[in-house]
This record gives C-alpha cells, structure tokens and sequence, in this order.
C-alpha cells in the first residue's frame, strides 16, 4: 500500500484504523509538491543500463532534488531571513542559495575544462561554506571570502538568474551525452553523483539552520498539510513499546563500506566503464572487515521523554538545552516544546520522537543508564539488521517534515521497523582509514575533518533524500559538540 501511494507521488497525512477490525483502515492522502521515486524502480537507460540506484544519476533525480530546494529556498525562506543568520557558526540562507550553483558549476566547468557560468564573481563569494569548530570559532578550514555587509551581496534575483543558467548548462551536457557528443566516463559519472549528493547533503542542512526560526520568520512547507498533531500523538502514545529492552548482536565479522577508489577512474581499464558501477564519497572505499564482539543495544533511539526526564533530573547542570527544545518561559519550572517545521509542538506531542542534541550531551545521558554510545561497526550492524528501509517505511525522503516514533523492536517483521528519520552519533572518531583516498574532484570533503573533532553518523533523517539513505555505506560527520544537525543516539551495553 505504501509503495502504491508512492509511486503515484502521494503522501500519507494520517492513517484511522477501525477501532473494531483491524484489517481496515482509512489513509488521508495528498499530492505533495515533491515525491522521492523508490529507489528499485531507478529504470534502465543508456546512460545506466543496469537500473544501479546509485550509479550516474539521470537527470530527473537532479530535478527532484531542486524541486526540494527551490520549495524550501523560495517558499520557506521570506526575505526577511535572507541576511539572517539563524546559527552563528553557518552562514545566511541567501549564500546556499548561491552555493549550491556554484558547487555544479565549478565541478562542471573543471570537467569539461570550459569557462564557468558567468558571473565568475560568484564562483569567489559562494565556492565554499564554513564549519568552524565550535570551541574555536576562529579555527576554519578554507572557505569563501564573502561580503560583509548584507548591501553588498548579489540581490536574490541575479542569484536565481544564475541558478537556473548553471542548471539549463548541465542540461546541455545531458543533451550531449544522449547523443553521443560527449563520452560519458566514470570520472563524469563521479562528478555528477557529488553534486547530486551533495545537493541532497545541503537540503538537510540548510532545514537544520532554518529550523530555528520555525516559527519566528520562517514559513512552514508549502503544499505539505499540517500535520493533525493531536491525533497523531494520541496515536503515538498508544503504540506498544520494544517486547524486550535491547537487541543482543554479534560477535561476528562485518564488512563496512565498498570498492569504488577515485584514482581508478583515469586508469585505462576503467575510464569508461560506468555501467553498473556503485558510487560513493572517498571515505566510504575499500571495503574493509572488521571484527564486532558481542554487545546489547537499545531498540529505539533515546526519545524526547526520556531526554527531558535527564535534563529535568540526573543530567542538570550537566548537559544544555538541546536547540531541538525551546523553553516557553524563563521561568525555571518552564515547559518545553519541540522545535518542528510547522512551528513548535508541545512536548507530549514529540516525547516519543528520538531526542536530537550533541554527542556529548548523549554520551552523559548513555552514562545515566550504565551504558554507552555504539562504535560505527556496531551501529552499522544494528542498522544492517533491524532498520527498514525507504520501501519499507522509513521514515526518509520528505515522507513527512517530522521526526515519527521509531518503531524496531516491535512483534512484527522479527523486531525491524524504522529508526524514527535521524541521523544516528557513533562513538567512533571521524579518521583515516587504511587504503582511503582522498577525492580530487573535491579535496579535502572527509581530510579536512580528520581533525579529533568528529564523529561518524550513520542512518538518514526524514529529510535525507533516499539515495543517500538507502546507501549502507553512506558516513556522515558532525562535531562532537554540535548540537543543531539532526543526529540522535541509541544506548549500548557491553554483555
Ligand atoms: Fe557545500
């Protein structure tokens, strides 16, 4: 059923279910501005004749994905926010919009090795963001010298003048490919999927700053109904928790991440061989084993509830607000609700979504409880076994603009269900690994953060376009001490 709805690029809004037979149930529906197709119906092209969901992308999923950030860029964004800087450690709203042009633009442009989509002046302001580090704001890696004063940035309409210029020439090149003009090689094929990706990267990141003007200046998904919180939460609060307190895993031996190493690219053998070829970012190659001893590990992600409890209790004065709550009062006794993208919600509406803070908040509340935050190989086993995925219910893709209750650990389908749509921290330090290359399309995209400072994340938020969700080899990073992106945590336990 879901599926259906999917490819007929609906969304669900609510499920009733009859009080007095369970085989039915109504489905309120509605047809969305934006709709992720699944990734098994990717067709069969010239251009990716085997159908690999994460071979060289068409340029339908190019158009998906800006569908996504023209409907945030231009319907979410008023221009009062433009200028605003809604986290201090990124920048305003108006340099992503120019960012992410820029980024296809420059990977073209050293591709084709041609002149870039003018102006070139863009190509300097918008090249590249900042991710300083949170205890040393001043400490960054290199970056885009942008404007200082806000009269002094290209006006809204040139950098949409210029977006659509940079995507008509990625078209063209398309075009040319189709008809054969222009060879399509694994290097093209690789330049394409980091733009796509990265793309998808930047939806979810531009949504975690904006987030926190929900509310305040910030406008709610157009075409995406509110969301009917009461009942939902009544619904919430009504399924069942996990049978048994953890899942027990291992001991046994993983395999983490795939072959698809850079460099081989402008080797003889593989300059043209793209069909049916997986590709990724530099730190998801080799693939490497890795042995994981026997270990417990929480079912669901650590929710709001449980969070508040830690707060309110054992964790005062130990661990901050996460930016994910806003107090209603200064007051010291004050409620809390839950920062969402159509406005705050009360907290009994989201106690049971997966609380989303720092690593280091979560490392003190896995402490509370005798337990500890999972290292990468173990979390990728517990995701690899009970987590569902985008056709099965995962809460990914803009399926919905929330965080849902996670649901593994249930009676059905041996435990599996979905994590609830976060990214999830691990414990294990962002680093070199043996046999990694760095990428040369993009240099220091992972090496730049091989700094002490991050830590890797698995899994997908609902806000993660599915290739990069689906994609079990797929890392991504964030400091250990920042608390915006939308990163949750499980407990684990040694046995
Ligand atoms: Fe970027």
């Amino acid at each position: 059923m879901l599926n259906i709805v999917t490819d007929a690029h609906l969304r669900i809004v609510v499920t009733l279910r009859s009080p007095t037979d369970d085989s039915l149930a109504l489905h309120i529906l509605e047809r969305p501005a934006v709709t992720f197709p699944r990734l098994s119906l990717t067709p069969c092209s010239p251009l990716n004749p085997t159908g690999s969901p994460y071979n060289m992308p068409s340029l339908s999923e190019f158009q998906d994905g800006w569908r996504v950030w023209d409907l945030i860029t231009l319907g979410m964004i008023p221009p009062s926010l433009l200028h605003s800087k809604p986290i201090d450690l990124r920048h305003k709203p108006l340099f992503y919009m120019g960012h992410l042009p820029t980024f296809l633009n420059l990977l073209m442009t050293a591709y084709l090795k041609e002149r870039p989509v003018e102006p070139v002046r863009f190509t300097s302001i918008f090249e590249r963001g900042i991710d300083p580090h949170v205890d040393d704001p001043e400490y960054c890696h290199s970056h885009s010298e942008v404007p200082e004063k806000d009269e002094d940035w290209p006006a809204l309409g040139e950098v949409l003048a210029y977006r659509d210029r940079v995507r008509e020439r990625l078209m063209r090149l398309y075009e040319e490919v189709k008809k054969g003009e222009r060879p399509l090689t694994r290097r093209l094929a690789r330049t394409l999927v980091m733009v796509l990706e990265h793309d998808g990267f930047h939806i979810e990141t531009l949504l975690y700053i904006l987030i926190q003007r929900a509310g305040t200046g910030m406008l709610p998904p157009p075409g995406f109904a509110t969301p009917p919180w009461k009942h939902l939460a009544a619904q919430w609060d009504a399924t069942p928790a996990p049978t048994t307190p953890y899942a027990t895993l291992g001991p046994c031996t993983l395999t983490m991440g795939h072959d698809d190493q850079e460099p081989d690219d402008l080797l003889p053998e593989f300059t043209n061989a793209v069909a049916g070829h997986d590709f990724g970012w530099d730190n998801e190659s080799p693939k490497r084993t890795v042995s994981v001893g026997q270990f417990n590990i929480s079912w669901r992600p650590v929710t709001n509830g449980d969070f508040l409890d830690f707060w309110r209790g054992a964790g005062k004065d130990r661990v901050g607000l996460p930016p994910s709550w806003v107090l209603d009062s200064d007051s010291e006794d004050s409620e809390v609700s839950v920062r969402a993208l159509y406005g705050s919600v009360p907290m009994d509406v989201a106690r049971h979504w997966p609380v989303l803070t720092a690593y280091d908040d979560l490392v003190a509340y896995a402490a509370s409880k005798g337990g500890r935050i999972p290292t990468e190989p173990e979390l990728r086993l517990f995701l690899d076994t009970y987590q569902v995925g985008y056709e099965e219910g995962a809460n990914m893709g803009f399926r919905n603009w929330h965080p849902m209750p996670a649901t593994a650990g249930g009676e059905k389908d041996e435990g599996r269900g979905s994590n609830g749509g976060v990214w999830e921290w691990t414990s294990t330090l962002f680093d070199m690994h043996e046999g990694f290359a760095g990428t040369s399309i993009f240099p220091g995209y992972s090496s730049d953060f091989y700094d002490t400072k991050h830590q890797v994340v698995l899994g997908a938020s609902y806000a993660t376009i599915p290739r990069l969700g689906e994609r079990c080899t797929v890392r991504n990073f964030y400091q250990h001490n920042y608390p915006y992106p939308w990163v949750g945590a499980r407990v684990a336990y040694d046995c």
